[in-house]
This record gives C-alpha cells, structure tokens and sequence, in this order.
C-alpha cells in the first residue's frame, strides 16, 4: 500500500527555507518528518519545467536528482510529473501561438498554468524534448515507480481551443470519420438553417455566435477535442514507455467532469489516479458514487508500481482548499474517514496534496499535512502519522484485494456531453442527481455498484441500471439488447434514445431501437417545471413504503406487450403507464417513464435484490457505511460512521478488528467518525 504526499521541493530552498550556505538544507527534514508519518511515496515536479529549464536548451535536473537520492537513504519511493502543465514563459513569449484561443477567438495568455493548444504541432515537439530530456536524466534513478503525465489534464476549461491548427486537425478528423463531404451534410442534418458546407474546410469549430451550433457538430467537436486530449497524453505516454518501458505511467484525473472521455484516457494510462477533494463535500454516498466511477474506468490491463490491481488517489485534499467562499478547517478524524472511504473502494495508494502550505504563489492557504512552519507540530501531520502507521499494518492485507459488483449503472461521455446541451426538454433534469438516486438505493443497502460504458461486456452483471441515455448509439441498443436477451435485468428510464449517434431523432417511436427490449413506445413527454408533480399508482408487483412522486418528466407510454407495474394518477395521461417491465428472451427490460423521490428508489431496489439475486454485504444500520474487498480466501469489509454521533452495531458473532487487533462481541459503538477493518470469518454481524 502506498501512502504520501505531494511534494514541491522547489518550494523549499533559500529564501523561502534552508539558509545562503545551504540553499536545500530544509530537504532533510522534509525527509525525516515524512519518514516519522509513514510516507512511503511522493509526487514531485508537476510543475517544475521552469526549473528544469529555465532557458531553452539549459537543463538543470541535478536539484531533483539529490532530492530523490536523500529519499533512497529514505526509502521513499517517487512518481514524477511530466511538467507539460505549465510551460515556462519564454516558450510563450517566443512562441506565442502555442497559447490557446477561446471561443470567441481571444487568446488565454502565459503567467499561471495550462495555457497552450493541444494541437499546437510546436508545443507537441516541446513537450518531446522535455519529457526526453526529463527521462534521460531521471528515468533510471532507483526511487522511480512511476511517472505521471501532466497534470490536470483538461482543467480551468482547457479542453478545447479554437486555434488554426486546432481548426486544422479539425477538419482532418471530420474527413476520417465522413470520408465524403455529402456524407458529412446528410450525416449532420446540415439542410438545417443552411449549414451545408462544399469543403472541408468550411465545417466550422463551433465559436461564439448568436445562438445554438447545430448538436449533431457540437457533440463531434466534443469527440474531437476528447480525442485530441487522450492523443496528447499518449504522445507522452509512447515516449516515456520507449525510455523507461518497466515504469507504470498514470494521470491524475476528477471525478468525470472534465469533457474528455474518461475511459478512452484510462486505456492509455497503466493505472488510474485520482484527485479528490472528499474532504470538503458533505454527503458520503456522492463521494462513494464518484470514487466507485473511477475506479470503474479501467478494470483490465491494469499495471502498477507494486504489481496491484486498483487505482491511486495522487491528490486527496490534506486540509481546506482554496476556492470556496469561507474554507473552514476540516475537523479532526474527518481526513481519516475519508482515506478509509478511498481504501474501502479500493484505492491502493494515497497521496495528500500537499505536504506544506507553500509560501509563495496563489496557492498559499491551502490546507497541508505540513502549516508554513514546517515544524510538524500542528493537528494534521499527527493526523497523518496515525493513518500512516494503520495503513502499514493493513497494505499486507489489502494487497490483491478487489472490489466485486454484481451491479452496475452505465454511464457514456456522449451521452452526458449531450444532456448538457441547451435546448433539453427540461432544463432542470440533471442526469449526475438523477445517477445518485439509483447509487444512493444501492448504496445505503450495501450493494456494490460498478459504472461502464454501454459498449463494455455487461455479462457479468445480474442487474444494470440505464439512467436516461438520451444520446444512445445504435450498436450500444443492441449490446443492451443482448445483455437482457442472455438473462440480464435492465432498467432504464424517460430520457431515453431521443437520438442516436448522429443526433437523429428516430422516426420508429422513442426509444430509439428500443421499442421491441421495452415492448412500448412513448408516444409523448411532458417535462414538468419543479415543484409540479404527478403521482404514481403502483399495481402491486413492488411494495411500496410510501406515496411516490412522478417528478420532472412523465412519460405517456403506449404498451405494446410489456407488463405495467405502475401508472400516473392524474392528468390527461392518467392511468397510462409509468413503470413497466417486459420479458425479452432470457432477462427481463425494466422502464420507469419518470422520476421519483429517493423512496422509490429505495423501494425499486429492495424489489430488485430479490428479482436478481443480488445481497448486501452485511446488515448494518443505514447510516453506517459498508465496503469489501476481496481475493481468495480474504474479505475484509469496512465500516465507516459519517455520522457526528455514535452509532450502534450489534455483532452476533466475535468480530476481528485489524486496526485495533481488538475483538468484539454484542452491542458496538463505533463512535463519530469511527472507522472498522473486519475479516470475514467474523464478519455476521
Ligand atoms: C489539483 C491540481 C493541483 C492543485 C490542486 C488544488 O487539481 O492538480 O496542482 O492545484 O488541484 O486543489
């Protein structure tokens, strides 16, 4: 198990620490004061390219290479940026076209970070040089594990520019994919408000303008951007893999965010990492939703430092941030609950951005496990210490463990770039909250969930969950097709197949190449304004605990086949159905024509465990959450307590303990914030 931190030691030599005489002096005690935390890891260099090279051509890696030899003394392992996030500013000034243009064709200059075209063919060959440059000196040093590429990628809304060689490799994509300009025109629906274009050359980036780009170019901008991203990250990843092949590249991605397609970057990556800001969010089961989807993004392929199988969290916020109006402190434990929440979804590496608030720069206040002292004396690094010593005693087992669901909700990039459109038919519908229903019923009941993307082999999976798809592909209709065809459960929902891949709607009823899976059509929908509500009446097949809302949008569906489970009380669609479940070869093709409040969901998911099989991973209170994970012969499951107050757990069985080797029985107050490490044989609670 890897433990760390984020580490500048470029922040850290005379003026700022060390003295005239020794300028890095202050590097030794970084040392020690890491090693008495338990640190195993640290991240440096991100950003380091103007000290790397601080003039074109002069190189300088001699400071991080005795940085990392005083961590060999240590055995501090290091993963190093690739420091491509922060060009230094006489790359800009000497090339000034390699800074990108915004949509409304003003130019985002040099001074702080990530401004440059990722088309721009001069910032390619720059960032070849350097990241050659970087591998050659560092790349054979022993404390090397990994190198992280970037950082940040498509943060502070750089995913696109409207540069002319962005526009150039633009056009080259459309002729990939179009292959005839006629095709192009039909395929885009460009008869549309005289949008037809004769040349290429003529397909326009989608720049400010008086009103809405035509959807069908503006979802294949988004792929092309998407796609010229993960094509930036592989340059770096093919050079850095022909110079150091035995070292594990990674990339720190958010939580799906930003507008590139997570999965196609996590194919390029070796293993995933994370930023996560958990600390500063309230609701458990949101952060829970978002790890569980990174953690989703590469389930194969995975190759790591230590030879494991999960992902990484290269950035969990140490303290406060910087950002929000009032960044309060985090209170004691709460840094601790949230590793725990990482390590229980199955992260095998943590690393706390970062290790001391730095002196300079604009991001001076934000919480470090280290204050601007530097002392090692303050709340958070004895926090730290603490995790640290725990997680030593746990990596042996933890070791090889995976997470294992049974269920899954899909999500596509397509799909959700497409929703965030304007022109939907209900603005106020948001696909993440309406994801967190469905992960928060399966959560608080303690079923494992995984997300993939609608192409992915879904076989595995006794349940699937198709939250509105309104953008479905018409080879990802047939996957799901096959998924219920062999005995797969699938529930999908309104807001879904409006269009397909090339942003038709379809002329053979919604939703799109779905009828026959579903046996319905819908004939109409009627988006309703918040605060407005229909009512479901429920015909028996489920219990439900309460009267259940029919919110946002109502479906009026034309059963051609299907079995109804519930309807709409009132309205001229009253008594049309609103929930309806069809047998379709082997599975069974669930549709729910609205949305509910979470006690439906609730209620959807007791039914649902029974229907599929599918079993919680052990009986708690709800407030308590559970989390296992698994490899031969080993579970070990985690209970974690969000709450400020303690919460009662009665254990029919002697119960084994690994942080604090204790062993209980009966009635356990795990206390506020409280966190336990079970093993199976005990595990009955
Ligand atoms: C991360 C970034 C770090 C730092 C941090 C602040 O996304 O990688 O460099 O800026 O945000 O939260």
């Amino acid at each position: 198990m890897y433990f760390g931190v984020d580490y500048h030691p470029e922040h850290w030599v005379y003026p700022y620490d060390g003295t005239p005489e020794a300028p890095e002096s202050r590097w030794e005690r970084d040392v020690e004061l890491m090693v008495q935390a338990g640190v195993n890891v640290v991240r440096m260099g991100e950003f380091a390219w103007g000290c790397y090279e601080p003039a074109e051509g002069k190189y300088d890696f001699g400071w991080m290479r005795r940085v990392m030899d005083l961590f060999t003394k240590a055995e501090i392992k290091v993963v190093l940026g690739t420091p491509t996030a922060s060009p230094p500013v006489w790359l800009a000034k000497k090339h000034p076209e390699i800074l990108p243009i915004d949509a409304r064709g003003l130019r985002r200059h040099e001074g702080t970070r990530r401004a440059y075209c990722m088309n721009s063919n001069v910032y390619w060959d720059y960032c070849q040089r350097i990241v050659r440059e970087l591998a050659g000196a560092l790349g054979n040093h022993p404390q090397l594990i990994a190198w992280q590429i970037d950082n940040g990628l498509g943060g502070h809304d750089t995913e696109a520019s409207f540069n002319e060689e962005a526009r150039r490799d633009w056009h080259a994509w459309l002729k990939a994919k179009y292959e005839t300009i006629d095709r192009l025109n039909e395929l885009m629906g460009t008869r549309f408000w005289s949008q037809g274009v004769t040349d290429w050359d003529q397909a326009p980036m989608p720049m400010a303008a008086p009103t809405v780009h035509n959807p069908a170019l503006l979802i294949d901008w988004m792929r092309f951007c998407s796609d010229t991203i993960v094509a930036f990250a592989r340059m770096q990843r093919d050079v850095l893999r022909e110079l150091t092949p035995n070292l594990p590249v990674t990339q720190n991605l958010r939580a799906l965010t930003r507008l590139f397609d997570h999965f196609d970057m996590a194919e390029v990556m070796d293993f995933v990492s994370v930023d996560s800001n958990a600390t500063i969010k309230t609701k458990s089961a949101e952060l829970a939703c978002e790890i569980d989807m990174m953690r989703s993004l590469k389930k194969t392929n995975i190759r790591m430092p230590d030879g494991d199988c999960g992902f990484w969290v290269i950035e969990q916020k140490a303290g406060n941030v910087n950002w929000q109006e009032v960044n309060s402190l985090l209170r004691p434990q709460v840094v601790r609950l949230f590793t725990y929440q990482l390590v229980s979804r199955g992260a095998c590496g943590v690393l706390y951005f970062l290790w001391r608030q730095p002196r300079i720069g604009s991001e001076k206040f934000y919480g470090g496990v280290l204050t601007h002292t530097g002392r090692g004396d303050n709340r958070v690094y004895q926090e730290i210490k603490e995790i640290g010593q725990e997680l030593k005693q746990l990596g042996r087992v933890l070791k090889g463990t995976r997470i294992a669901a049974e269920s899954c909700i899909l999500t596509s990039h397509d799909n959700d770039w497409n929703l965030k459109f304007v022109n939907q038919p209900n603005k106020y519908f948001n696909q993440r909250e309406h994801v967190q229903l469905f992960y928060n019923a399966l959560h608080d009941r303690n079923i494992p969930v995984d997300f993939a993307r609608p192409t992915e082999d879904l076989s595995k999976y006794k349940l699937v969950i198709a939250p509105s798809l309104q953008l479905l592909a018409g080879g990802e209709a047939d996957l799901l097709k096959l998924y219920v065809q062999n005995g797969g459960t699938l529930v999908a929902t309104f807001n879904t197949g409006l269009v397909d891949e090339h942003h038709i709607a379809p002329d053979t009823g919604f939703p799109h190449d779905l009828t026959d899976l579903f046996g319905l059509e819908v004939l109409e929908f009627d988006p309703l304004p918040p605060g407005e509500e229909n009512h479901l009446t429920i015909k028996g097949a489920f219990a439900a605990t309460h009267l259940h809302p029919a919110k946002l949008w109502c479906d009026a569906i034309e059963p051609k086949g299907c079995q109804v489970l519930a309807s709409y009380a009132k309205d001229f669609y009253a008594g049309r159905p609103a929930m309806t479940m069809n047998s379709f070869g082997q599975g069974k093709a669930i549709y729910i024509g609205t949305m509910s409040h979470q006690f439906f969901y609730y209620d959807l998911i007791v039914w649902l465990r029974q229907m599929c099989n599918l079993f919680p991973l052990l009986k708690v209170p709800d407030t308590v959450e559970v989390s296992m994970r698994e490899k031969e012969n080993t579970r070990i499951y985690f209970l974690l307590n969000h709450q400020n107050s303690p919460v009662r757990i009665s254990f029919f069985k002697p119960m084994h303990d690994f942080l604090t080797g204790k062993t209980f029985t009966g009635n356990y107050d795990l206390p506020p914030h409280g966190v336990l490490v079970l093993d199976e044989q005990t595990a009955q609670a």
